[in-house]
């Protein structure tokens, strides 16, 4: 088992641990008396765990309802929101309650933004199942949903009071879904780790799978830590949007068929290009990242339209006024935050 805790508005403890979901009220009960638990799900996952989950809750003496919707990028919108809210509404939840995401980053973001606002913020535990949730979205405390103009724009900070991962649900998470958590993970060792991208440049996690439990914890730890030192993101935090900036207009402008790992995979290269263009990076680098992308089969093109990507990277809520503050990969394991005004951003936009 490896716990990790993070030190932020609210302390909490990731816990990475095979077949800890049966045991989940042990977990909770340290920190969470008995109480009505909404769990929150979608159609995929909830016939797999929502009732190992509310097993072990209700023998607990929690009471548990449960809330599934359709899966999908596409529902991660406000009125799913809005239904998820009467839902919670109707089932009497009070602020001494609690809403447990139990699935990927959509669950995640979606039931988070529900728990900052129900009764002005109740209390919620993640349950990621999905590589892309347990590496990244599942700790932090950014809740979000999209709107019909950009993704992620209608948000709020709240962090979990507990991240339980269960590696064992990943053996059900299809293979598709393995790579685009392999886009987020990626990026994480152009952070300031070098190692992990050895490590995934000598071990492919697609062909070693038995790596996953100990590239969660890796990659929790580096979320952990810029956490830690920048939890509204006003600094250091702005790293974790590497290969987002042009990531997110080629999900958007896609229509979310290119999923988010695998669009921040891409967006990584991209901006790298970009970056060698300026002479801010060495162009072997280039290879490295493309070698790293074909591996976990990962894209490295596009039919997105530079315009298109372009217009999108406007509407990104890192902007502010005339300028955007962009990620620049720098080294073989490094980048450093740039701001740049938008016209220059297109110099950066190579496909
Ligand atoms: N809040 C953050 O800090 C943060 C960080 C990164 C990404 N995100 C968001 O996360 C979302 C992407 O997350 P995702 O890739 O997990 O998407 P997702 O939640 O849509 O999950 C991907 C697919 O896998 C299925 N699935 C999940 N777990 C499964 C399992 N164990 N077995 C079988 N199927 C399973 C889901 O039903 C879905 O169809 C995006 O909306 C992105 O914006 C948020
Ligand atoms: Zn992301």
């Amino acid at each position: 088992m490896d716990t990790i805790h993070i030190q932020a508005s609210t302390d909490y403890d990731v816990i990475i641990e095979r077949n800890s979901l049966p045991r989940i009220a042990e977990f909770l009960q340290a920190i969470k008396p008995a109480c009505s638990v909404m769990i929150v799900t979608d159609d995929n996952v909830g016939p797999l765990y929502a009732s190992t989950v509310s097993k072990s809750l209700e023998t607990a003496g929690y009471t548990v309802h449960t809330y599934t919707f359709p899966h999908g990028e596409s529902e991660k919108n406000g009125h799913r929101l809005m239904d998820l809210m009467e839902t919670l509404g109707q089932a009497k939840l009070t602020r001494k309650d609690l809403i447990i995401a139990l699935g990927g980053g959509v669950v995640g973001d979606l039931a988070g933004f529900a728990a900052a606002t129900f009764l002005r913020g109740i209390d919620y535990v993640q349950i990621p199942t999905s590589l892309l949730a347990a590496v990244d979205s599942s700790v932090g405390g950014k809740t979000a949903v999209n709107l019909d103009c950009g993704k992620n724009l209608w948000g709020a900070f709240k962090q979990p009071i507990l991240v339980l991962c269960d590696p064992e649900t990943l053996s059900t998470l299809p293979k598709e879904e393995w790579i685009n958590g392999c886009g987020e993970i990626i990026k994480y060792g152009f952070l300031g780790h070098p190692e992990l991208l050895d490590q995934l440049r000598e071990r492919p996690l697609l062909q070693h799978p038995k790596d996953v439990d100990t590239i969660i914890t890796q990659c929790v730890r580096i979320k952990a830590y810029v956490v830690e030192v920048d939890e509204k993101e006003s600094g250091l935090r702005a790293t974790l949007n590497l290969g987002h900036t042009f990531g997110h207009g080629i999900e958007h402008g896609s229509a979310f068929t290119i999923p988010h790992g695998n669009a921040v995979a891409l967006g990584l290269l991209i901006m790298a290009r970009g970056a060698v263009a300026h002479e801010e990076l060495d162009p072997t680098i280039i290879a490295c990242i493309e070698q790293l992308l074909i591996a976990h089969e990962l894209p490295t093109s596009t039919t997105i339209s530079r315009d298109l990507i372009l217009e999108e990277a406007s509407h990104d809520k890192k902007a502010s006024g005339s300028s955007i503050t962009i990620v620049v990969p720098t080294g073989y394991g490094t980048s450093v935050l740039k701001k740049v005004k938008f016209e220059e951003l297109a110099a950066y936009c190579i496909l």
